[in-house]
């Protein structure tokens, strides 16, 4: 059944992560990874089961001491997504596709579907993995990878991924979409996610980051991480937990490099019609995305029973508690 999350790591410094305790392994017959780098990662050196069927639990622990992932931003995108995608009763989630793996399906319409799911979570216009509608969601894509190597090239700092070239390839991603994917979609929560992951990489994937250094992927590192689920020979985590306030401040920096991009949806390929109900990053965003993910779950959810019922109580509940400080009301849609 439910738990309640994990606490913060005590030791937010610097360390060597690629130690002996975490060599990086090939996957066995079996093992799921799917479209997240850093969670992929994290399974191919075994800070998470490296089946690639986890707990939010160790989810959260994981990405804090494989990454130094701040505790709030790690809990909180991590209940966004389990609550659409994982196993309520088991409390099982896979990262990747569906799998009997995460055990007994609750009846549809649930999907229990992974990270893969398009829509509950994943969205388009991701960095190195197409759109559900072009091709696949979750495999890295050489295209792609190319298009961001051509965005360093061009517009990053010695040819590398910094915070100048990955908003070139964030919105050139964004105008791609909008100009093929008929049912291109971004709104919250994956306008969100979508400017929080062109970070990640910056804030996350170079080693021995300090908050004061120039944030530099050199392309190599890179396609370590998003093609090969592996960290780089001699990787040290970040020094200093990448949190809320942090990820604020680089996404925000990110968008204003090309701030004309609001949630919306096309409607036909080449026409993107903005959806006025949604704040995007102008309003109280994470209660904006509390609401959506509680509502989407909801709808997965229509009439559960029993322990069922209760472990969704739990996990929404948990949920909640870690927006923070919220300015929102807690809702109740499985009662209390
Ligand atoms: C993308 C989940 C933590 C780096 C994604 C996606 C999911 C996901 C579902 C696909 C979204 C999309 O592009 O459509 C999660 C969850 C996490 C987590 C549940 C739990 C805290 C991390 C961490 C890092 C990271 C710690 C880096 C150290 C990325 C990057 C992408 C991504 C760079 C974009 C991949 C691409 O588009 O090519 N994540 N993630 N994530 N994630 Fe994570
Ligand atoms: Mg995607």
């Amino acid at each position: 059944g439910a738990q309640p999350p994990p606490p913060a790591i005590n030791d937010t410094s610097s360390k060597l992560v690629f130690d002996d305790a975490h060599p990086w392994e090939p996957l066995r017959p079996g093992d799921i990874r799917g479209p997240c780098p850093g969670l992929n990662t994290l399974a191919s050196h075994g800070y998470l089961d490296r089946s690639g069927v986890v707990t939010p639990g160790e989810i959260i622990t994981a990405v804090q001491e494989g990454f130094n992932m701040g505790w709030d931003l790690a809990a909180f995108v991590t209940y966004a997504a389990f609550i659409v995608d994982g196993n309520h009763l088991t409390n099982l989630m896979s990262i990747g596709a569906k799998t009997p793996e995460t055990g007994p399906d609750a009846p549809a319409p649930a999907i229990i579907g992974g990270l893969n799911t398009h829509g509950a979570f994943e969205g388009d216009a991701s960095t190195t993995r197409d759109d559900f509608a072009l091709g696949s969601n979750f495999l890295f894509n050489e295209t792609l990878f190319d298009q961001l190597s051509q965005a360093a090239i061009d517009f990053g700092s010695n040819g590398t991924l910094d915070v100048t070239s990955a908003a070139v390839h964030r919105h050139n991603r964004i105008l791609d979409s909008i100009a093929r994917n008929p049912n291109f979609t971004f709104v919250t929560p994956r306008y969100l996610t979508a400017y929080a992951e062109t970070t990640f990489p910056l804030a996350m994937f170079v080693s021995n980051q300090t908050s004061d250094s120039s944030m530099t992927l050199g392309l190599d590192d890179a396609r370590s991480f998003f093609q090969k689920h592996k960290y780089p020979d001699n990787f040290f985590r970040r020094n200093g937990s990448y949190g809320f306030t942090e990820v604020g401040e680089l996404a925000t920096e990110v968008f204003e490099l090309f701030p004309d991009i609001f949630p919306g949806n096309n409607e036909g390929v080449g026409n993107y019609v903005l959806d006025p109900n949604d704040p995007g990053f102008n309003g109280d965003s994470l209660c904006f995305a509390y609401y959506k993910q509680t509502n989407f779950t909801l709808s997965l959810y229509p009439d559960p029973t029993d322990e069922l019922r209760t472990a969704l109580q739990q996990n929404l509940a948990t949920f909640y508690s870690v927006l923070g400080d919220p300015t929102c009301e807690q809702v109740f849609p499985f009662g209390q």
